[in-house]
Formats: C-alpha cells, structure tokens, sequence
C-alpha cells in the first residue's frame, strides 16, 4: 500500500496534527508525525469563525488551506519523503459549524483542498462529515471506522480520546461498536487555565495548577446535571454547550475568586463525565482504556480517569507506539486512502446514517497516479529501512 497523510485541526484550535503513514493489511507504521502550532492571531480567528462575515470566512478557508498545505510539506521535507510517494491526503479542515440537529442538517469544515492539493501535488480527500450528514447521519464520530479496524480485535476496549472534546469508541471481537462524545475534553480546562493567567497560559501544563486546587463537589453535580449527559448515543457536542457560558453558570464569582479550585473542579468533572458515561452507556465491560489526545498530556487528568475507572487499567495510546496527537491525523489518513479506493470508510451505526457510504470529497492533485500502478514501495522502503519506526499491527 502506498504511504497516505493525514491532516487535522481540531476543537481546541492548538494547531495542524499531522502524519504519514503506510497501510498495509491489518497493520501500520507511522512514519513521521509533528503538530505545528497556530499563531495567537490564527487561533484567535479560528474560534470566531462562526461570527465572521462571508468575505473573511471565504479567506480563511484559503489561508488555512495554504498553512495546511505548508504542514504536509514540511513533514515530508522532515521525513525525506516527496510528494510522488504519497497516495492521498486525508483532511479533515477545521470545523466552523457542526448542526447535524438542525432542521437542514450542515455542517461546515474549511481548509481550501484545492489548495493543498495545488501546493503539494498531492490528491485530497476532504470533507468527510457532509456525507454522512446527508445519509441522515449525525456526522460524527468517524475515528471510529479507524478504531475498529485497528483495535477492535481483541477483548473489549475503550478508545477514548481526549481532545477539546472527548470522544469514546467501544470495540472488541463480539463486541457491538459503540461510539459517542463524552462530553467536554480539555476544554472547560484550557479555558479556565486561559482566563486565571490572563491569556498568557494555552492550557494547564501537566495538569500542575489543578492539583493545587480544591475540588467542589456541587459544582460537579451541577455540571453533571447538563442534558447532555442523560441523552443516550449517539450523540456528539461541541463548544456551542462546554463554553464560558456554562462556566459562568455553574462558577459565577469563583472563576476569578478561587480559579485554582475552579480549574481542580473542572479537571476532576472531565474525568467523572468519561467514567459516568462508560457506566451508563457501555454495554459491555470493558478491559481496558486506551486513551488519545492533548489530554494524555495532563497527569491530573489521568489521574482522576485512573482511579474514576479503577480497576480497568488506562493507557496512554502512547504505549502502543502512537503519538497522543497522532491518532487522529492517522485515522483520516485511512479513511481517505479509502475513499481514494471507493471503499466504505464510516460506521452508520455510530453516526446514524441510514446506509454505509464512502465519505469525503476527492480533489485531484497534480502528482496523483492512478494507484493501481503506483508501486512506489521500493523507494519508501530504502526510506523506511533508514528510520527508526514502529510497525503497529492491528491489537489482538
Ligand atoms: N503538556 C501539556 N499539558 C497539558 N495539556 C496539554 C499539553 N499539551 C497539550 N495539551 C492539551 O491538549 C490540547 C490539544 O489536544 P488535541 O490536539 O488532541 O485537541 P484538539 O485539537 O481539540 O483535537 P480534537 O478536537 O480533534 O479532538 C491543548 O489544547 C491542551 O489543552
Ligand atoms: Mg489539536
């Protein structure tokens, strides 16, 4: 199989994850993999992206498209791969409005692919949600197509990621895949870390300043009361719900009066909503919990997941040789080496569409062969064989 890159901006508007990966069979090795950083400006962009106008909208599209296209390039240019070795990008843009609840379902992700396909070469495969939205899907969660395939061999697992939202998908041999959001990630964290430091702080490295706060245990009821929470999957979330707002709403005066005990609370109430969730939702037991995202990254927070799913053990995903900000660009690198093939690529029973089809959007690139002649594994491998990379094989 030909090698596939994968792009993704998330929730949280930290920056372009991105990696290339070679497929092949029920295993894959990741061959290189960074997250670059967005400028204060960008970022500050990104999260007004609802309330720009159509003028600035349409120029963000463009000018994330070419920050996206830089990221593919320099990771090539890092990883000594060139465009011609590589099949497909995988996509997925930056999500400016997700209502797949709304009378006309939509859901809108930008990052110009035709201009990353015109700057690198490369074929995109990009907006994956809007097909499945059009099958009567809620579109989203698709890591879990990834999921299954990779990690659902086995007995059952939880694969939670933890970005600015927090996903779960549950697989395993006879196990029925369920997937939904949990419920905020590190969101409510980052923000809180954001207003406490006047902007100075991205978020809580390690999760140090949550540690010196004190937990309030009505706040967390208080929170747990969302109807979020109580909805049965599937279902997905989004900023429009874990926001300021709520904060405000259920903190009031402590956001700036006590933040250290506000920013321990909201911690402590990320890792509760994932346990919860498992225990109402989660079929079956599960026997152990692999988890993804920034959010591996704070030690407070996996803490509290630890001992809130105890005894199942909780894993970073690092431990099986994939980077916590990794999992996701490599998901759509799959998912779009798919549909590049005209292969199914999203699980209709855990986004609801009505029928199982091939999502995302092919924009054809400059240096793209028809892949049933691209052989271009001789070269790649004399690459490969250079580095230092682990072959990840599907979990048993
Ligand atoms: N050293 C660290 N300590 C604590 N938190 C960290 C650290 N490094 C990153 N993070 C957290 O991880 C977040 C980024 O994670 P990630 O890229 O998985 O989220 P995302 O972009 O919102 O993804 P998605 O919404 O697709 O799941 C940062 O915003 C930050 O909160
Ligand atoms: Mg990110």
């Amino acid at each position: 199989m030909p090698l596939a890159l994968g792009l993704m901006s998330g929730t949280s508007c930290d920056g372009i994850s991105a990696a290339l990966v070679r497929f092949h069979g029920r295993s894959f090795r990741v061959l290189a993999e960074r997250t670059s950083p967005y400028p204060p400006s960008l970022r500050r962009l990104l999260r007004h992206g609802p309330a720009l106008p159509a003028r600035a909208l349409s120029r963000l599209h463009v000018e994330l498209g070419e920050r996206l296209a830089r990221a593919a390039k320099r990771l090539l240019a890092s990883s000594r791969f060139s465009p011609e070795h590589v099949a497909v990008i995988g996509s997925h843009g930056h999500t400016i409005y997700h209502g797949p609840r709304d009378a006309t379902p939509s859901t809108l992700q930008i990052g110009s692919a035709d201009v990353i396909a015109q700057r690198t070469g490369i074929a995109v495969v990009s907006d994956f949600r809007a097909r499945d939205l059009a099958a009567g899907g809620e579109g989203a969660p698709l890591v879990p197509y990834f999921d299954k395939a990779f990690f659902g061999h086995g007995p059952a697992r939880a694969l939670q990621n933890i970005g600015g939202i927090a996903n779960v998908t549950a697989v395993g041999r006879g196990v029925p895949t369920i997937a939904f959001d949990t419920g905020p990630g590190i969101c409510l964290i980052d923000l809180v870390a954001q207003q406490m430091s006047r902007g100075k702080l991205r978020y809580d490295r390690g999760g140090r300043l949550a540690a010196r706060g004190r937990i309030d245990p009505r706040a967390v009821r208080r929170l747990w009361a969302h109807p979020y929470f109580h909805r049965p999957p599937p279902k997905s979330t989004g900023r429009d719900l874990f926001n300021e707002r709520l904060l405000r709403h259920v903190f009031g005066a402590r956001l700036s009066r006590a933040p250290l005990d506000v920013l321990a609370t909201v911690t402590f109430f990320t890792a509760y909503s994932v346990a919860e969730s498992y225990r109402r939702f989660l079929p079956t037991r599960i026997r152990e919990v692999i988890v993804s995202g920034g959010g591996v990254r704070n030690a407070t927070l996996m803490r509290h997941l630890a001992e809130q799913l105890a005894p199942t053990p909780v894993h970073s995903i690092e431990r099986y040789g994939l980077g916590a900000q990794a999992k996701e660009p490599v998901a759509f690198a799959y998912l779009a080496l798919r549909a590049l093939h005209g292969q199914i690529n999203h699980l209709p029973e855990t986004t609801g569409a009505r029928e199982a089809c091939v999502l995302g959007t092919l924009t054809l690139g400059s240096k793209s062969r028809d892949t049933s002649i691209f052989s271009p594994r001789k070269t790649t491998e004399k690459i490969e064989a250079s580095r230092k990379t682990r072959k990840i094989d599907a979990l048993a």
